[in-house]
């Protein structure tokens, strides 16, 4: 029973969607397990380029089926757009792509309330997406919230979003003084994505134990990143679900023992985007050019990334936390231009050494990176799809990425195309 799950080490936008497209091939099924319309996944084929933030990466592989997961909150609007998106450029979905009844809907409450949020000069700003999605996982917590099947029974759907909305227009007036939202005009919109949406819905775990138990392949496509999941990451500077390599049983409905391999996904360097803790941002020159060389802008808000140098206290994290067999290691070639490259291998503060993840967030945001320093190789790996063509000085930083992440790199990625890969 394969899953091979894909999860983000550092805070997303690790090139998760160019590997899942990568390893689709292979696969039956690709399967989004959390998150939502945050997610900003890039695939580049040929020529083209497509951005997906809630269809799986797979969905641009003929005769895969793709799920998005009970885990996934899931935003109507947004996937009937990708969707539209996807039918005219030539992708017909229609039988192999399904979502699950279970999944949670973002509704428009939730945009409206996350914005506000991130407005309120008392609140802590987080930079979230602006999709909803804290909103939406709040209620799914707190059990008030509508899920997709629920959009088929017109008569209950309408009756909660009515309940819902009086409440939430209470919470609205005082974050932002403003009316809200008007519960007739949601019933009447969101009715009206049910009924394109029909044909799309189905119980996704249901499918995923049934193909596995006929030995078909699954690749679980994680979004987002260790870093930004709501248990294990800088909280409260994270996501609201969970980012880690635990969210896909949660979010699939299988079993822990259907995952048999977990590539973590990591980039040659560190991003960020949004609020938050991040040891070894970079706010001079080698900042400016990891984010020109590595075009290190937001797939879904086009903010800049936050860009600085690898973090291998991050990447141990990530490798432990999610049982990591392998990385595939991304954006080598961005930092072909470099005299000198940095790698953080531990943190001090207060006259104290961190080689681990400290717990406090607060205590992460003062902390001193200590760095090693390795010579650039100050050569092209653009494009490179062979590991004996790489420079050797891109070799001995691969060496000891692996060595003090304490995991093999499987794969390198040299470019944002197919063929700019190399399998170990
Ligand atoms: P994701 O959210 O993890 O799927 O990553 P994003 O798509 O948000 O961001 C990764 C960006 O880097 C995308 O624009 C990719 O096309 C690009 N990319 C992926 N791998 C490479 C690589 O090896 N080299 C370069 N230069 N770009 C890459
Ligand atoms: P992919 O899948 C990078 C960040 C936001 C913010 C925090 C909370 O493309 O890697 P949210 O809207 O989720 O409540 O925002 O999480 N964030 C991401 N950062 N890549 C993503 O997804 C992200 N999804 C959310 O910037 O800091
Ligand atoms: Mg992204």
């Amino acid at each position: 029973m394969p899953v091979t799950a894909i999860v983000g080490v550092q805070w997303g936008d690790e090139g998760k969607g160019k590997i899942v497209d990568m390893l689709s091939d292979r696969m039956d099924i690709v399967a989004r397990y959390q998150g939502g319309a945050n997610a900003g996944h890039t695939v580049v084929i040929g020529q083209d380029k497509y951005v997906l933030h809630l269809i799986p990466s797979g969905v641009l592989r003929k005769g895969k089926t793709c799920l998005i997961g009970s885990g996934v909150v899931l935003d109507p609007e947004a996937f009937l757009t990708e969707l539209d998106e996807l039918t005219a450029r030539g992708f017909d979905v229609r039988g192999s792509l399904f979502v699950s009844g279970r999944a949670h809907l973002i509704m428009p409450y939730h945009k409206l309330i996350d914005n506000a949020s991130e407005k309120d000069t008392g609140g802590t700003k987080l930079g979230t997406t602006g999709r909803g999605i804290g909103p939406a996982y709040a209620d799914k917590a707190s059990r008030t919230g509508l899920r997709v099947a629920d959009l088929f029974d017109p008569g209950y759907f309408s009756d909660r979003v009515r309940q819902a909305v009086s409440q939430k227009n209470a919470m609205f007036s005082n974050l932002s003084g403003d009316g809200g939202v008007d519960a007739e005009k949601i019933i009447e919109s969101y009715l009206g994505y049910a009924e394109r949406m029909r044909d799309y819905v189905g119980d996704c775990g249901s499918m995923l134990r049934k193909a596995l138990a006929a030995g078909k392949s699954v690749l679980a496509e994680g979004a987002q990143g260790t870093m930004l999941d709501l248990d294990h990451g800088t909280y409260p500077y994270v996501t609201s679900s969970p980012a880690s390599v635990g969210g896909v049983c949660v979010g699939l409905g299988v079993p822990p023992n259907s995952v048999t391999e977990v590539l973590g996904i990591m980039k040659a360097y560190t991003t960020r985007v949004g609020e938050g803790p991040f040891p070894t941002e970079l706010e001079d020159a080698d900042g400016q050019r990891l984010r020109d060389d590595g075009d290190e802008y937001g797939a879904t808000t086009g903010r800049p990334r936050r860009c600085g140098w690898l973090d291998a206290v991050v990447g141990r994290y990530g490798v432990q936390i999610n049982g990591i067999g392998s990385i595939a290691l991304t954006k080598l070639d961005v930092l072909d231009g470099f005299d000198e490259i940095k790698i953080c291998v531990g943190y001090q503060s207060g006259g104290k050494r961190y080689d681990n993840m400290p717990e406090e967030t607060r205590l992460l945001e003062n902390v001193t990176p200590t760095y090693e320093t390795h010579p650039g190789w100050k050569s092209s790996t653009a494009g490179v799809d062979s590991y004996d063509d790489l420079p050797d000085g891109a070799k001995r930083y691969i060496d000891r990425i692996e060595e003090l992440i304490m995991a093999p790199v499987s794969i390198i990625s040299t470019g944002e195309s197919r063929s700019a890969t190399i399998i170990r």
